[in-house]
């Protein structure tokens, strides 16, 4: 009995230290990933200054989701708190104290927002990127011609940190790689832009760059356990799902009010308090891909 507990003892002891090993590999993995830098080509895009183009722009983020994340002053938020994984904030992307906007040349916003490289070459942290890659030159142009325009808010943020076990996470790659440069083929030739207007192209195109996603996962099938713990499930949009039986105006409904055809109200996970400001050809196009996904 006695050499049984002894035994039990060492395989306890054995399995804690293969533990302690993997967590320690695991993190030496994640301080290689985190500390790497990224030099990559940044294309050419000229920031138009006009008044036209920046309301473009604006209408481009009040519909899309860098609210979500940045705040609605876009001055960024604490975004990810969490005592076990680390603090995340969202920057402020304003030209304030501490704002993106005060120190980016226009190569520096192309490569943070395209391709998820700060100006010293670091990856960003969960900031979309590989949605965003899909950004015609004139709609991110736009965009960033907004971004510059926007009215200087002082809120400094300080860099993002991971916890000890959030590093292990890091290193073992629980949640796909969070570090946004990896996730981009930096080299990827851009779809040719579809016109604007109610066709399923346009539609496939405001699914990319809107994040959709980023959340309802890569084929819009849905998530069953998103990362953050607090979101509830996220459904999927296409053939399988409720919304495939839904018809064009249950779906503009939806997306304008916050609320579905069963009269479920969406939690803020689902940031359609920015989608409702997308126009009617825009959510009609949407529509139509989703359609088109519905009856394969
Ligand atoms: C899911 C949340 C999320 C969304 C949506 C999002 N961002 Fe970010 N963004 C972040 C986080 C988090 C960081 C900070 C990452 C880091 O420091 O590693 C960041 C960083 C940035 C930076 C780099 C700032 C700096 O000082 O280094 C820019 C520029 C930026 N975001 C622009 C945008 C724009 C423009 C949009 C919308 C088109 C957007 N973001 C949408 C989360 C988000
Ligand atoms: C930041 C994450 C996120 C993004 C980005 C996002 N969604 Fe959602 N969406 C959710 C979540 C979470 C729910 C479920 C909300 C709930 O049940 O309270 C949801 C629900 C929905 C629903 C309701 C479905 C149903 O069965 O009731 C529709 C429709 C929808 N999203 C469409 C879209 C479209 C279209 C896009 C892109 C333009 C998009 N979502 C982008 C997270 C997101």
């Amino acid at each position: 009995m006695r050499s049984f507990f002894k035994w039990l003892g060492i395989g306890l002891g054995s399995l804690v230290g293969l533990i302690l090993l993997a967590g320690l590999g695991a993190t030496i993995k994640a301080n290689i990933q985190l500390n790497k830098t990224y030099s990559i080509e940044v294309e050419k895009i000229i920031i138009p200054v006009d008044a036209a183009s920046i309301a473009r722009g604006k209408q481009w983020v009040a519909s899309g989701d860098c609210i979500h994340c940045h705040g609605s002053d876009l001055a960024g938020t604490a975004f990810l708190v969490d005592p076990l994984i680390g603090a995340i904030p969202a920057r402020n992307l304003t030209p304030g104290l501490g704002g993106a906007g005060r120190e980016f040349t226009d190569a520096d916003w192309v490569r943070a927002i395209r391709h998820g490289i700060n100006p010293e070459g670091r990856s960003l942290i969960i900031m979309p990127s590989n949605d965003f890659y899909h950004f015609s030159d004139r709609d991110l142009g736009d965009i960033i011609a907004y971004l510059k325009a926007l009215p200087p808010v002082d809120k400094e943020w300080p860099e993002p940190k991971f916890a000890p076990f959030g590093k292990i996470l890091v290193g073992a790659g629980a949640f796909g790689s969070v570090l946004e440069a990896e996730n981009i083929n930096h080299s990827a030739a851009r779809a040719s832009v579809p016109v604007e207007g109610p066709t399923v192209a346009y539609g496939e195109y405001l699914v990319e760059v809107n994040g959709c996603r980023m959340c309802h996962g890569e084929e819009l099938t849905g998530v069953k356990n998103p990362p953050n713990p607090a979101a509830p499930a996220v459904p999927g949009l296409v053939a399988g799902s409720e919304v495939a039986f839904w018809s064009e105006a249950d779906f503009i409904r939806t997306l304008r009010t916050g609320t579905s055809p069963s009269g479920h109200l969406l939690t803020e996970f689902m940031p359609w308090k920015q989608f409702r400001n997308l126009s009617d050809d825009q959510l009609k196009a949407i529509w139509l891909y989703l359609r088109s996904r519905s009856t394969q």
